[in-house]
């Protein structure tokens, strides 16, 4: 239909109300001693219900938990656990059956209407934002309501910078822990330092990492740390697993082949992905598995990348001296 100029066009909803099926009746709306019956049902089921309550109470003072006795931890346990589990299931019940039973089943349609507000209503709220606007000068005067812009800008700011203060302490085997950016960029690791067991700090020899073993290995003087000297924050940075292959299975980048001794090769824990330790070692496959988005890692072929939601191969520590 052409519209014409000044004339309302009328547009048709495009979601049609649904039609409700006939109501059907159940027992209880037909017959009142079921009506009845049901009434009494679950009010018998609440009732229930709070004494199934009021015994889980009194099973916490009946069964209580006596030092050292597994047994009395374990009737405790099971005494207010079931008092606590019937009581809910009581309740769950009889609201239900409630619903279903007694109350109304009857579904009633609200037929849609406009949600537009009516023309003057919205020519009011534009018109109140336009007073606004005008009254406080807003948008007239903008030396002001730029500077309100920089002033607000600017108030967070502080508020960032403080964040800069969460970095940690100095310690001594992170002097310049208050710098984030050589924290973030510096583990223990430097030339010499031994690789050691996890986490008894022992050194690990070359003929200990037989053949398809997988060592989880921190660098020695981590285990002289202790908490208060960054012992956790250090360990997160520096772990490493150290796996022998056997050396034809290793396929270095190329400049990389001097990076491992005799099948032997470590790589960084730390995923690629968001940081999780990559702690799962397949030695058919030579997989490495980060058990947090199952991230893969082969290990044949420099720790790339073949599964999962990490972008980047695990780091290889190499002895550039060589
Ligand atoms: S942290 Fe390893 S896959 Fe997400």
């Amino acid at each position: 239909m052409e519209a014409l100029p000044g004339l309302a066009v009328a547009v048709p909803d495009p979601v049609q109300n649904d039609v409700l099926p006939a109501h059907r009746e159940r027992v209880t709306d037909t017959d009142p001693a079921a009506m009845k019956r049901a009434v009494r049902t679950v009010y018998t089921l609440f009732y229930l219900s709070a004494a199934f309550s009021i015994w889980a109470v009194a099973a916490y003072m009946i069964f209580p938990i006596e030092d050292g006795r597994v047994t009395s931890i374990r009737h405790n346990n099971l005494f207010i656990g079931l008092g606590i589990a019937l009581a809910l299931l009581a309740l769950g019940i009889g609201a239900i059956h409630w619903s279903k039973a007694i109350m109304s089943d009857k579904e009633f349609v609200e037929p849609r209407h406009a949600t537009r507000g009516r023309d003057s209503t919205r020519e009011a709220t534009v018109a109140a934002f336009a007073s606004a606007n005008e009254e406080s000068g807003f948008g007239r005067r903008a030396m002001i309501r730029n500077s309100l812009f920089a002033a607000l800008v600017a108030s967070i700011i502080p508020g960032i910078t403080l964040f800069r203060g969460l970095a940690p302490q100095d310690t001594p085997a992170n002097p310049r822990g208050g710098d984030p950016v050589y924290l973030l960029s510096h583990t223990m690791w430097k030339k010499g330092m031994k690789l050691a067991h996890d986490p008894s700090g022992i050194p690990i020899k070359a003929s200990d990492v037989t053949l398809g073993s997988a060592f989880h290995v921190i660098p020695e003087d981590l285990a002289k740390l202790d908490h208060s000297q960054g012992y956790l924050d250090q360990k997160a940075k520096a772990i490493v697993l150290l796996m022998r292959l056997p050396v034809d299975a290793l396929h270095p980048a190329p400049g990389h082949e001097d990076w491992g001794f005799d099948g032997i090769v470590a790589y960084s824990k730390v995923c690629t992905h968001v940081g999780c330790p990559v702690a799962l070692y397949e030695q058919q496959t030579h997989h490495l598995l980060c058990p947090c988005h199952q991230s893969q890692f082969d290990v044949s072929h420099g720790a790339r990348v073949i599964f999962g939601p990490a972008a980047r191969a695990l780091p290889q520590p190499a002895d550039r001296s060589r």
